[in-house]
């Protein structure tokens, strides 16, 4: 078959993008798979790749993004006609209708949240994970959580700060939202990485941090800090489409940051502690896998997606979040879930695109 691995993309998480193609594009087995590299450019250009893993890979500091110099990509937008948009005039550009299979390795907005999905759809080309609804749910801090809820799911004391009320009144809003106490995490509704959270202490770091989240998205979400353990479980259909959960993992930030934040998890990753499988007793781990699998079920996942939740220090299981494409290098927390659950890297990687091929 024929695959088109679709990176980089619109929204803040262009880099980590990037670094998932890298690790996707080595595991590839070229002997069954012919491989397109597409990069979307941080402009939204659809350009034809390199197939050239070191280049998308992060250099010490340096982040790697999209190179805009190569030939445009016109994306499908229906099946009649799968040439509509050229999105450098004058160029002849690749057809990415003429491929069996998309790998969207896109992370953030236009990409995880069900745009692309969307335009996938509209084209009729199969692609890896979450359809339009559940990309565009697990993309919405607010939504998810109203769906997890919805559905009798375990979840932690939060308050959504729309647009509106935070332009009409933003003294009610800082009452509402002090109720919940400190310390409480603000974050942009629609983001992924840690991009726009702060962690907050106090009454003074609250304006702040609502305007800093608001550069993300307009629409913010506020929860309460929870005390305890922070453990991610993964979850990958069998081909016949059974959920099934991955060993658990865990993440300590060791020093030198509040939380887990984007440098920790990217650039100062050495203050980080990833242990899978974690250490916890096994009715915690059963009850993570039971809640991982229902969180998958209940938002409509499909393929692949990473819960997120705490265990409280009262013994309690609580879901904080459910992401669609997690972060998938190598070395990420997905993929070493699977490591250690018998399904190696190129495995996964194949496992998904058997299941977007069904
Ligand atoms: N949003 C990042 C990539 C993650 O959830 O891993
Ligand atoms: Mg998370």
């Amino acid at each position: 078959p024929r695959v088109a691995v679709v990176f980089g993309g619109r929204s803040s998480e262009h880099a980590i993008s990037c670094m998932t193609a890298a690790g996707v594009l080595r595991a590839l087995d070229r002997d069954r798979y012919d491989v397109v590299p597409v990069g979307i450019a941080q402009d939204g250009r659809w350009v034809l790749a390199a197939d050239d893993p070191a280049a998308l890979e992060a250099h010490g500091h340096e982040l790697p993004e999209v190179d805009t110099s190569g030939p445009g990509v016109v994306v499908p937008t229906s099946t009649t006609d799968r040439a509509l948009v050229a999105l450098r005039p004058g160029e002849v550009p690749a057809t990415l209708g003429d491929v069996d299979v998309v790998f969207p390795l896109l992370h953030g907005p236009f990409g995880e949240d069900g745009t692309l999905q969307g335009l996938l759809e509209l084209g009729d080309v199969p692609y890896v994970g979450s359809g339009v609804l559940a990309s565009a749910a697990g993309m919405d801090k607010h939504y998810m959580k109203v769906l997890l809820a919805g559905h009798g799911l375990p979840i932690g004391p939060y308050e959504v700060i729309t647009p509106r009320q935070w332009v009409g009144d933003r003294d009610a809003v800082l009452e509402r939202v002090q109720r919940l106490g400190f310390p409480l995490f603000v974050k942009p509704a629609r983001a992924g990485s840690s991009m726009g959270v702060s962690k907050v202490d106090d009454v003074a770091g609250l304006v702040p941090a609502i305007e800093a989240a608001r550069e993300h998205d307009p629409k913010v979400v506020v929860e309460a800090a929870i005390v305890g353990r922070e453990l991610e479980c993964g979850v990958l259909q069998d081909l016949d489409g059974t959920p099934r959960a991955s060993a658990l993992g865990e993440i300590e930030v060791v020093s030198g940051h509040a939380f887990y934040d984007f440098e920790a998890k990217y650039i100062d990753s050495g203050n980080v502690r990833l242990s899978a499988p974690a250490d916890v007793p096994d009715d915690v781990r059963d009850r993570v896998q039971e809640l991982s699998v229902q969180a998958f079920d209940v938002m409509g996942c499909e393929g692949l997606a990473r819960v997120d939740v705490f265990w409280t220090s009262d013994g309690d299981v609580v879901v904080n979040e459910i992401n669609t494409m997690p972060g998938f290098t190598p070395h990420s927390m997905y993929p070493q879930l699977w490591a250690v659950s018998g399904v190696d890297y190129p495995a996964l990687v194949d496992r998904l695109i058997q299941l977007a091929l069904r």
